[in-house]
């Protein structure tokens, strides 16, 4: 008698009636279902990989275009710091008792008087002038280097995020003004600027701008005011409602103590204001602190926002004319405390980046997705490449305010941060790197038949980079 085996099974006798006998012995016909399904999905995967998802011909040449505009963006830089040793004769017997040890970078960072304070807030004689920057320092980005408007003053537009409005094509960026001094409200509190309002610039090409004004100012007077210059007004971001062809800003709303956590709203006829400011409110009755908002490709805008002590985020759409925000509300991220979001979609897929919570000071970053805006979102870890492992831990020694599309290099963002300067919150400054998606992710935690679910978010380091020729048509 021969004696065969079928996927492991010892068969024997004619092969005719194997398969019958296959087919209908019941134990055996589990086993070949169960095969037969784990053989599908590795046939659906490798199909996957050789045309990926939405990909048709067009966007492979379109690809290819791509992969020379953008080769320069991914080509991250490395740093490396030196840490100056420590200051100050001692004598043998002081260091005897008490040793010295060196400080860390990120102690260097936070000490207003480091001797490498230029390495992280570069001074005025290296300040980015779009006015006189000529040939081939033209359009480079610095991030952290001082970055003048075209009437030749620092951009003042902290905590910032930019809407593009098509028919005009302009890009306009919104951020707190924070040209003012810097004090402790209480020896506890943390550094704060009085209320100055809310800048906006205007740009074609997201290098020059013109300082368009305060579009909404803070009150000196009304001390019963949201805006009263002793209250605090952080994160404002702007978007259009096709609907009402309205101007709509959302922001963090605040006492001096940050007790009264609440988004405020305010709305306009043009992109450049004046902004009427309109109420603010504990959305869905929870505590809302560091915050943004998203407007989907349908038209629907969602508000997300850190709550319960900053130890989860809430996320929830607003109302048709993006006024207010509705009942529906779902809890994210619960127990990672995380703030400081800004959200983006790249294909079907939704993308967060966050801070952790510690102040002023740097923190890492982590990458977040979902299929649903509305959740679950899965943490992807740190999405810094580039630098060092200091200024990778330490977002480049910032902390996230928005993400901007590039809409002609799909993938392609401009990842725009903050580096505080705690000691003089006016000089603080921006870190804008190129962020894309794409690549199997470092740290997937969701799966999907053993495949990750989710593409690499990655942001990388450059001293100094430019937009490819081509970023916008
Ligand atoms: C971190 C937040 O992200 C900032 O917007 C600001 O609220 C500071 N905390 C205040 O310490």
């Amino acid at each position: 008698m021969v004696l065969r085996t079928i996927f492991g099974i010892p068969i024997s006798g004619n092969p005719a009636l194997i398969m019958v006998r296959v087919l209908s012995g019941s134990r055996y016909s589990l086993v070949v279902a169960v095969w037969a399904l784990v053989g599908c999905v590795l046939m659906l995967h490798l199909y996957s990989l050789i045309h990926p998802r939405e990909r048709s011909e067009g966007d492979i040449e379109f690809h290819l275009s791509q992969l020379q505009l953008t080769h320069e963006l991914q080509a991250s830089q490395d740093e490396g710091f030196q840490i100056p040793p420590p200051r100050g004769r001692r004598s043998p017997r002081a260091i005897k008792r008490r040793p010295r040890r060196s400080t860390t970078l990120i102690e260097e960072f936070l000490d207003e008087t480091s001797q490498v304070r230029h390495m992280f807030f570069p001074d005025q004689r290296t300040a980015i002038d779009p006015m006189k920057e000529v040939g081939d320092d033209n359009m480079y980005f610095s991030p952290g280097k001082i970055w003048l408007d075209t009437d030749g003053n620092p951009i003042q537009a902290h905590g910032g995020g930019i809407l593009y409005v098509e028919k005009l094509g302009m890009y306009y960026w919104y951020g707190e003004n924070k040209n003012g001094p810097t004090y402790h409200a209480h020896k506890k509190g943390a550094a704060r600027v009085d209320i100055i309002g809310v800048s906006c610039y205007s740009s074609k090409d997201l290098w020059t701008w013109k300082n368009e004004g305060i579009v909404l100012a803070g009150e000196e007077t009304n001390v019963t005011h949201d805006l009263y210059q002793l209250n605090v007004l952080e994160r404002p971001k702007v978007i259009y409602n096709d609907k009402t062809g309205k101007y709509v800003m959302w922001m963090h709303i605040d006492d001096a103590n940050y007790t009264k956590a609440s988004v405020g709203i305010a709305v306009s006829d043009y992109p450049t204001g004046p902004f009427d400011y309109l109420y603010s409110k504990q959305p869905h009755g929870y505590e809302s602190r560091d915050m943004t908002i998203f407007k989907d490709d349908d038209g629907v805008a969602y508000l997300i926002y850190s709550s319960e002590d900053n130890s989860e985020l809430h996320i929830g759409p607003l109302t048709e004319d993006y006024l207010d925000v509705t009942h529906a509300v779902r809890r994210i991220l619960v127990g990672q405390h995380r703030e400081a979001p800004a959200l983006f979609k790249y294909r079907r897929t939704y993308y967060m980046i966050t801070s952790g919570c510690t102040g002023w000071a740097p923190n890492e970053a982590h990458a977040h997705a979902s299929e649903s805006i509305m959740g679950p979102w899965e943490s992807m870890g740190n999405p810094c490449i580039g630098g060092n492992k200091v200024s990778r831990d330490t977002t480049f020694f910032s902390q996230s305010t928005f993400v901007l599309p590039l809409p002609k290099i799909p993938g392609f963002y401009i990842f725009m941060a903050d580096r505080w300067n705690p000691a003089q919150l006016n000089d603080s400054r921006y870190v804008w790197l190129p962020l894309s998606v794409g690549g199997a992710a470092d740290m997937p935690l969701d799966y999907n038949f053993g495949f990750p679910l989710w593409s690499r978010v990655s942001i990388f380091w450059h001293r100094r980079w430019k937009l490819p020729n081509g970023w916008n048509g």
